[in-house]
């Protein structure tokens, strides 16, 4: 039987021995204890570690009520937030819902369309996304845990412009949820002030590992994805990875490790690339964990995303040919919601009647270990995460999985894997050539 999740790591042999993890185990041991007992470094952002089961049945309920609400009475729904405040919502949108969610009938949706904003600073992508709203039932959702982050301000400031040319003060009481500190914050303030529904962010959990706060599950649960699931398979995660820490047991620390020896065999660059199109947004969702998490102190693995085997044709020769400084892991999904067969045609003048009656996850598969084998073989070492399906439970268990095998490989590089300083470098000369009060030339 295939479980919620399987690490293979045989095309890394060559790079990486049984012995080199061995090696590790004690350290690993040791970082699993710091992890555990809160004794590591950025120890004071650890709330995420047992956080799926602590969730309590409460809380789910209150987010579920407003996710009924906003279904019953919303034909769009604009989630607004930047980074961690937005990635993993629209991971779990995409990995559990329709492929065309949007373009579906509302009847057939059952719920709002669902769209993005405040994660670019484009006149037109706002200017396009206002003109879409037009007559609509319109809910927002703002989301940051600093309150204060410039790109999904700009955002709601328009949008709520917008709002009060729609809606009575009262109505858009109902249609506007606020996602943020429980303490501080200008957008905590200005909920508090305008009377819209808040939902806090642990102060203790940072944003890349919030998609299981209400930063993700009330977005989530707009979209109509079961997040009691969606946790519970968080649990499960959650209760085999802290129980285990020995390497053969644990895929989380087994994934950490590899990745760490390959680094210091000149490794410096992760291409994870996803086998289907419902995992892409996953792994953009893992691209900002890893990077923010390890990215610093002049260390850190370059974490690189792409969708294959759409980008076989374009990263292909690159990963076969190019500069030996990569490895990949592929994350692909045991079986598709719905399998097409591939049809006898009569003719065969495309020559695919060598396929007839296959599926295409039967021929996705075998593309999966061409590729694999080809890239080994052209000296790029690989991994392979293979997820049991496209279920609320399955998403959980893998954000979980990314989440504490971040954290471990963050601690193997010694760097603190929960904070970002270097984010505010490029915050800090835009204030200054805006002329942000406080930051001023004499700053
Ligand atoms: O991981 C992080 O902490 C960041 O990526 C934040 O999520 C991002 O910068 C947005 O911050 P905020 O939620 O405070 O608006």
């Amino acid at each position: 039987m295939i479980k919620t999740l399987e690490l293979n790591t045989d095309n890394i042999q060559s790079f990486v021995t049984e012995q080199d993890l061995e090696g590790l185990q004690s350290e690993i041991n040791r970082l699993h204890q710091d992890l555990e007992s809160g004794q590591g470094k950025g120890a004071e952002f650890l709330g995420w570690l047992h956080l799926p089961s602590q969730t309590s049945q409460s809380h789910l309920k209150d987010i579920e009520k407003s996710a009924k609400w906003i279904r019953e009475n919303c034909e769009t729904f604009v989630s607004i937030g930047i980074g961690g405040s937005y990635l993993g919502a629209q991971a779990a949108i995409d990995f559990g819902s329709h492929t065309f969610l949007n373009q579906l009938p509302p009847t057939a949706r059952g719920g709002p369309e669902i769209l993005f904003a405040g994660q670019n600073i484009s006149s037109d992508y706002l200017h396009d996304l206002l003109d879409i709203l037009g007559d609509k039932q319109v809910c927002l959702n703002v989301i940051s845990k600093s309150g204060t982050t410039t790109e999904p301000a700009i955002a709601f400031r328009l949008l709520k412009q917008i709002m009060e040319k729609k809606y009575s003060p009262e109505e858009m009481r109902k249609r506007i949820f606020v996602t943020t500190d429980p303490d501080k914050g200008a957008l905590r303030q200005l909920a508090e002030e305008e009377g819209y529904r808040r939902f806090e962010i642990p102060a203790n959990v940072g944003g890349r590992y919030s998609v299981l706060t209400p930063v993700g599950l009330l977005p989530v649960a707009a979209g109509g994805l079961d997040i009691r699931e969606m946790v519970a398979g968080a649990v499960a995660c959650e209760q085999h990875t802290s129980r285990h820490a020995a390497l053969d047991q644990n895929p989380a620390y087994r994934y950490a490790a590899v990745r760490n020896l390959l680094l210091r065999k000149g490794k410096t660059l992760e291409l994870m690339a996803a086998f289907h199109p419902a995992l892409q947004t996953v792994v953009e969702w893992w691209r900002q964990l890893a990077g923010e998490s390890e990215g610093k102190d002049g260390k850190g693995i370059f974490p690189a995303t792409a969708e294959f085997t759409a980008d076989l044709h374009s990263l292909g020769q690159w990963v076969q040919e190019g500069n030996r400084i990569i490895f990949e892991t592929f994350l692909r999904m045991a079986s598709s919601n719905h399998p097409i067969e591939i049809p006898k045609s009569p003719e065969d003048r495309d020559g695919l009647n060598y396929l007839a009656g296959r599926s295409l996850d039967e021929v996705n598969e075998k593309a999966w270990q061409g590729t694999a084998q080809a890239h080994l073989e052209g000296g790029v070492p690989n991994m392979t995460l293979t997820v049991k399906d496209r279920s609320a439970h399955t998403l959980g268990y893998l954000f979980y999985f990314f989440q504490r095998a971040i954290a471990m490989s963050g601690y193997l590089m010694g760097v603190n894997p929960f904070d970002q300083p270097g984010v505010e470098f490029y915050k800090r000369n835009m204030f200054q050539l805006l002329n942000k009060p406080g930051y001023g030339k004499e700053k």
